[in-house]
Formats: structure tokens, sequence, C-alpha cells
């Protein structure tokens, strides 16, 4: 049959059979080849290389140096695998790893459902502008009220033309108000009726709110100062301030040494010299003799009149007193009387802003308080060269936010920080200080209610660690060295009434003036600086306080370390903190500082997509900081998601109309630019307690390292936290007994 069939072909379909067949066979066969491969590759996103990033954090910073390319092994090290189209796979924490990034691209042909997109950086859409009543609604209507209602007082204030010196001030200074506290109406029959005009033409003429630049009043009038009644507060201030401290110099009372991590006298149990001490103390004794009383009103116009030298320094124009802040009543200081000095009145918040790695911090922070329901007034800070544009002063005003500037030569000559400087020249007489980085997590109003500041007039916060402060601190200080606090302090938040520790400030102040030899004498080599001034003034001042007796806790997050890197690692998790916790006078969590790493404008697109969050775990206990703050159902919470409020506070601020001139302003001021405007959120830092407690800190930490500290761990700290430094003493002696008997060249 079948030979049959064959016969019936002709010779050309004969031909196309028998060439057929093999091209067949070999399609089929290319197919087959080609199936393993195909499922390798076709379909997947090509490779574009393995990106390494650091802090153990798949997202986090990038650190370019240990990139690999797609073919490479990689081994360790946290990062992605980028692919094309932005595509990532393969996001790893730091530990030990063993794939090759071209696979993890090509596997996603198979399985496309591991890919994920690489967070967009920051666009800013024609909607994202900055919108404070979209941010702070229920802030932003409390404002629009109490606008009106100021609004109306001044108007009363100003057609009733009761405000001689207002009036006058409005004319020399071209439309700067004075909100004058002080008004009798008594006197308003005196007023020029042409006056009365003109200041209703600059009211409207000016901003509609409030008055912008140093001629700044409140617009819900709480505080009701002006720039002359301020710059007068802060020369009244200097003028203190540098005759008890001109008077009171250290001469040269030296101090053994500078503390650093490896020599630090202090801990290797040297001693100042006796004269050294004696002469710091006799200083000290001297300014707190000399240091004229709480400036207010009263008494300053008192001193005022004896000296008769103030009253040159001011003007006419405020000889009726009517500037007065202090919230006395001396309404019958006429012209013929002396003029009454201002002083400080009132409750606010104090804060320190600056460029625009310092502002970006306080923006968002100022947000988060008026989010708690905050109504303080609040002064913001700024060294004059930081000052920002008239725009963001403006944006901040609208926060109930006044900014004001610290003068170079306030800082400069004198060697004041910034942060007692803004504290003693606020205007207000109670102040809540708080660094720019610290964010509050409930309305804070109620600590000047509290038990423990109406007793002591001063609320202060502990730092992790035991005191550091030299033993000759007590002498210096002339209390008893029972006095000495056992821990150590922190100054990210305080509460002090300037009225009841006015001396213990300026003594701060002074030892900051003096911070060469009083920030050596008081903290070793971390944290020099301001921190633990405000306690020492106080207690050398005879005042009391009140410090937390609950320990600061930290806010971070645990990732996974493998140690020793490589293929048969053990792998443990490990908690890094980056935020200080500090607690309220109610013991419940109140501030968050977030210390390391300050909030930057480095933003994903989406808080969902590539946001690193920062504040997961809560420690002590390992708590989650989604149940315990945010959550709402614990007390002390916030009850909302702070860490997504400060994301859109911080993409308000970069999209503001406004920012892109400011930000300009600042490159023009020679600022650094912040580590980079658009990308991912990073964290380089963050403290593991570990590091601090193996070279021999102590402190209130150990509940704070996760996983606990092992014996290893402390067999490390005991030898660095005592017999290291015995041995550089005995060291030392030895040096210098070998300096009296041995020959030049064998000497150490
Ligand atoms: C990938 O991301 C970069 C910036 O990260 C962006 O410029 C680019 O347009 C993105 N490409 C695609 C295809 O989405
Ligand atoms: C001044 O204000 C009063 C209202 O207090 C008004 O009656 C008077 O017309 C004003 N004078 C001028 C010149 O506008
Ligand atoms: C030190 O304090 C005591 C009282 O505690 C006081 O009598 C003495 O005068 C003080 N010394 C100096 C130098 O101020």
């Amino acid at each position: 049959m079948m030979a049959v069939r064959l016969k019936r072909l002709s010779l050309r379909q004969g031909l196309i059979f028998i060439l057929c067949i093999p091209t067949i066979c070999i399609f089929l066969l290319g197919i087959r080849q080609q199936w393993p491969e195909k499922m390798k590759w076709s379909g997947g996103p090509k490779c574009i290389g393995w990106k390494a990033t650091f802090a153990c954090i798949p997202l986090g910073p990038r650190e370019p140096s240990s990139d690999k390319t797609c073919a490479a092994e990689v081994r360790e090290g946290a990062g992605y695998c980028l692919c094309e189209d932005n595509i990532t796979v393969a996001r790893v924490s730091c530990g030990a790893h063993r794939f090759r990034c071209q696979e993890k691209c090509a596997q996603l042909a198979v399985d496309p459902s591991v890919a994920q997109v690489l967070p967009k950086p920051l666009t800013c859409g024609p909607y994202d502008g900055y919108n404070m009543a979209r941010l702070v609604p229920a802030w932003a209507a409390y404002r629009a009220e109490h606008w009106v209602e100021a609004r109306g007082e001044r108007q009363r204030r100003v057609l009733s033309g009761d405000d001689r010196a207002a009036a006058a001030a409005a004319d020399d200074d071209g439309g700067a108000i004075v909100d004058s506290t002080v008004s009798s109406s008594s006197s308003s029959q005196s007023s020029n009726p042409s006056n009365n005009r003109t200041r209703i033409s600059t009211t409207s003429t000016t901003s509609p709110m409030y008055h912008r630049g140093s001629g700044a009043t409140w617009p819900w009038g709480e505080l009701g100062s002006d720039a002359d009644t301020l710059s007068k507060i802060s020369s009244l201030i200097w003028d203190i301030v540098d005759k008890v401290m001109g008077r009171n110099g250290l001469g040269d009372a030296r101090i053994p040494d500078n503390r650093i991590d490896k020599n630090d006298w202090v801990r290797e149990g040297r001693r100042m010299r006796t004269r050294d001490v004696e002469k710091l103390k006799a200083s000290v004794a001297g300014l707190l003799r000399d240091l004229p009383p709480y400036p207010n009103a009263a008494a300053t116009a008192a001193a005022a009149a004896a000296a008769g030298t103030a009253a040159g320094a001011t003007d006419a124009r405020n000889a009726d007193g009517s500037s007065s802040i202090s919230g006395s009543t001396s309404t019958s200081s006429r012209s013929s009387s002396p003029p009454a000095a201002p002083g400080f009145s009132g409750r606010g918040v104090v804060m320190v802003g600056g460029g625009l790695h310092y502002l970006t911090p306080a923006w968002t922070n100022l947000h988060v308080l008026r989010r708690t329901g905050c109504r303080l007034p609040v002064e913001l800070w700024f060294p004059v060269d930081e000052f920002p544009t008239p725009a963001v002063e403006e944006a901040l005003l609208g926060l109930g936010v006044m900014s004001r500037r610290l003068a170079a030569r306030d800082l400069a000559q004198r060697g004041f920080g910034v942060k007692v400087a803004a504290l003693l020249l606020s205007s207000f007489q109670e102040v809540l200080f708080l660094d720019s980085d610290n964010a509050l997590l409930r309305d804070p109003t109620y600590l000047f209610e509290s038990e423990a500041y109406v007793s002591t007039g001063a609320l202060l916060w502990p730092d992790y660690w035991d005191r550091t402060a030299a033993p000759e601190v007590a002498r210096i200080l002339n209390i008893s060295a029972s006095l000495l606090p056992a821990g150590s302090f922190e100054s990210g938040q305080m509460v002090i009434d300037k009225a009841r520790h006015w001396r213990g400030i300026v003594l701060a102040a002074y030892m900051n003036v003096y911070g060469a030899v009083f920030s050596e004498l008081l903290s070793c080599y971390i944290g020099k600086g301001d921190k633990e001034t405000f306690a020492y003034g106080m207690l050398a001042a005879g005042e009391t306080m009140w410090v937390s007796p609950v320990k600061p806790g930290s806010v971070g997050l645990v990732t996974v370390v493998c140690s020793p890197r490589g293929r048969g690692s053990k792998c443990r998790e490990q908690f890094l903190g980056n935020t200080m916790v500090q607690y309220g006078t109610d013991g419940l969590p109140l501030f968050f500082h977030a210390n390391y790493h300050k909030w930057d404008l480095a933003l994903p697109d989406s808080f969902d997509k590539g946001w690193n969050r920062r504040w997961q775990v809560l420690q002590p206990n390992r708590r989650s900081v989604a149940e315990v703050i945010y959550g709402g159902s614990e007390a002390g919470g916030a009850g909302y998601d702070v860490e997504r409020f400060v994301y859109d506070t911080l993409r308000a601020f970069r999209c503001a109309s406004w920012f892109d001139s400011y930000h300009a302003d600042r490159l023009r001021m020679n600022e650094t630019p912040a580590a980079s405007l658009d990308g991912f959120h990073p964290l380089p830092d963050y403290i593991t307690f570990r590091d601090f407690y193996r070279y021999g800190w102590t402190g209130n930490f150990e509940d704070l390292a996760h996983p606990p500290f092992s014996l290893g761990d402390r067999l490390v700290s005991w030898y660095y936290g005592k017999p290291r430094w015995w041995f550089r003493r005995l060291n030392r002696n030895l040096c210098r007994l070998r300096k009296r008997v041995l020959p030049r060249w064998l000497r150490c």
C-alpha cells in the first residue's frame, strides 16, 4: 500500500517532503533547545546591577563602592538587584547571601510577583503645595478665630487712638505697630485725629494678618510684643550679662587637659590644682554675688531711676512705659517717670532654627506640636545669617511661630551658644525649650500645670549616661558633694521659669561662655556643650528642679546582622536606636527626640513605597511603636501615625511654592546643600548602646540594647571602664619617674 502511495508522488512533491522533514526536525529541535533558555531569560527585565546600601537597610543610603555587576555573586551586605525599568528584586538586609542579580532579574519572567518597583523620588504635583489648614486643621481653625479677635482688638485700639506711643512708633517706623499691653483709655482724647487715619491705613496696607519682619506682632494678641520691646529686652539682658561676666572672668585658671576618649584626666583619677579650683570657685561666687535680680519691669525701672544711665539707652517714645510686656500695670508711668524696662512675660515654646539642616526638622516638629493641640506661642531663633526668606517666615507665623534673629556678634564675641542665648533672650518668662529635632507626642502645656513644675519651676530630663562631671565641680560650685547628681542631663527639652531660675540660667550661660573650661569639667568626650550646664547652674544657685525619674527610652528598628560575615555565619537581630524617648511628668512617653540623624528632604514619592520607617520599635521591652504610640489605645500615645504625618509635613515643605527660592537663598549663603534633596529617606546613623557599653560607659541603657549584653560585653566593659584607666595612670607615673632617673633618650 505504502509503495503505491509513494509511487504517486511527483518528484517535486518528493523534494519538498525530503526538505521539510529535516526543517521541521531542526525547528522542533531548536524549540527544545531554546526551552530552558527561554524559561531563564526571555521576558525578564534586563539586569542593571547590584546596588549596595548600608545600615543593613535594603533601601537605605547607597554605598556605591560596594556595588557589583550582574554576573558577580552577591555574598553579603544589604542592598537590592536593580533590573531594567526601575524594577528591583532581592532586596536584602545584611547577612550572608549567595545569588547573582542576573539570575534574580531573569527569574522575574517566571515569577513576576517578586518584582518591586524602586520608589520614585519625590515629584511635586500641582496639588502638593503647602497648605497649613490641610496639615493642622484644628490649629488653622483656632488661628482664624483668634486672628479675627486680635485684629478686632487692634482696630478698636487704633480707632480710639488711645495709644500715643503706638501712634508715634507707627509714625517713626513707617507702619510698625506697637501692640501695647498697657493702654489706658483715659488718654484717648489727646490723640491727633490725623494720626488715627494714618494708623488705619497702615494697618490695612501691611500684611493682612500680622506685621511681618522685625515688627511682627502675634496674630492672636497673646504676646503683644513688638520689635522695639524685644530689642530692648535683648540689650537689657546683654548689659547685665556683659557686666557681670566681664567682671568675673576666669583669669589664668586652667584645667589639666581636654578630655578625649583615650585621655581623660577625670577617669584616670587625676585632680585639678587647688589654686585653679579656688580661682574658678571665686569666679562663680563673684558672678552670683554681682548678678542683679530678675529683671521685672518694676525692679528695673527702679534700678534705672537710681542709676540714671539706662534711661539714655531707651528712647523717648517708650517713655510712657506702654510697651512693657511684663504684664505689670504701670499705667501711671507717663513721660515724667523713669522708663519701665522690659521684662519677660507669659509662657511659650523656644526653639532654635538655622539653615536647611535645622529648619527642616524644626518645621516638621512645629507642625507636630500644633497637631497635639498646643496653642502656646513659639519663638524660633536663627543666627542672623541663617534667617529664612520672608515667605518662610510668613509660613511660620501662620503656625504661631515668631522668627527671631540672633546677631552674629552676640554669639561670636560673647561666646554664647545659640541655645542658651535663645533661652535667655526669649520674651517669655516661662519657657518650654525644645531642640529642633524633638517631636511631641502630646500637648505639652500640662507640664506648666504639673505639680513638679509648680513646686520647682524647672523640669529637666536625664541623658542615658551616668555623671561625667569631675569631682572638683562640687567645690567650684560651692555645693556639697552629696548634691552632685548621679546621672547626666540632656537639654533637648527643658521647662524653666526664668523668674525662679534667673540666677541658675545666667550661671549656665556663664559656663557656656567659658565652655572651654566648664564643658571639660562637666562632660567627657561625648556631648560636650550646654547640656549639663543648666542643671549645674541651678544647683550652684541653690535652686530646686525636677529631674524625670523615668530613664530615657529609645526608638529605632530591629535589623538582622550576621557575623562573622560569610557563608557559614550566624545571624542575630540587633536593635538600632535613632531617637531618644523622654517621659512627661505623668511618666508617659512625651518626647521623641530624633537626635541620631535629623529629618531631611530626601523623600520617596510615596510614604507607602520606599520610605524606611525609623520609628518601629520602642525600647525597653521591644514594644511596637505602631501599637503603643500610634494605636491610641494606650495612655500617653499620640493616637495617630506620627511618622506618616512627618512625611506629609516634609513633603509639604519640599513642595511649597516658596521652597525653591528658599533653597536657592541657602545655597547663595554658601550653605552645604542637604545630603540630597531627592532620593529615599536615608538613615545613616544609629546607636546600638552596645558599643558605648563595651567602651566602658555606664548608664541607664542596659534595657535598651537588644540582644541583651552578654558576659563578653560585660568583661570588655569592665576592662574599658576601670583597668584601662589605671594602666594609663600607672604609665603616666612611670613616665614621670623615668624622666627623673633616666637619661633623656630612655624617657617616654
Ligand atoms: C527610573 O528612576 C529614575 C530615577 O530614579 C527616573 O529618572 C526614571 O525615569 C525611571 N525610569 C523609569 C522607566 O521609570
Ligand atoms: C478717628 O477715629 C474715630 C473713631 O474712633 C472716628 O470717629 C474719627 O472720624 C477718626 N478720625 C479721622 C480723622 O479719621
Ligand atoms: C559657699 O556656701 C556657703 C553656704 O552653703 C556660704 O556660706 C559661703 O559663703 C559660700 N562660699 C562662697 C565663696 O560663696
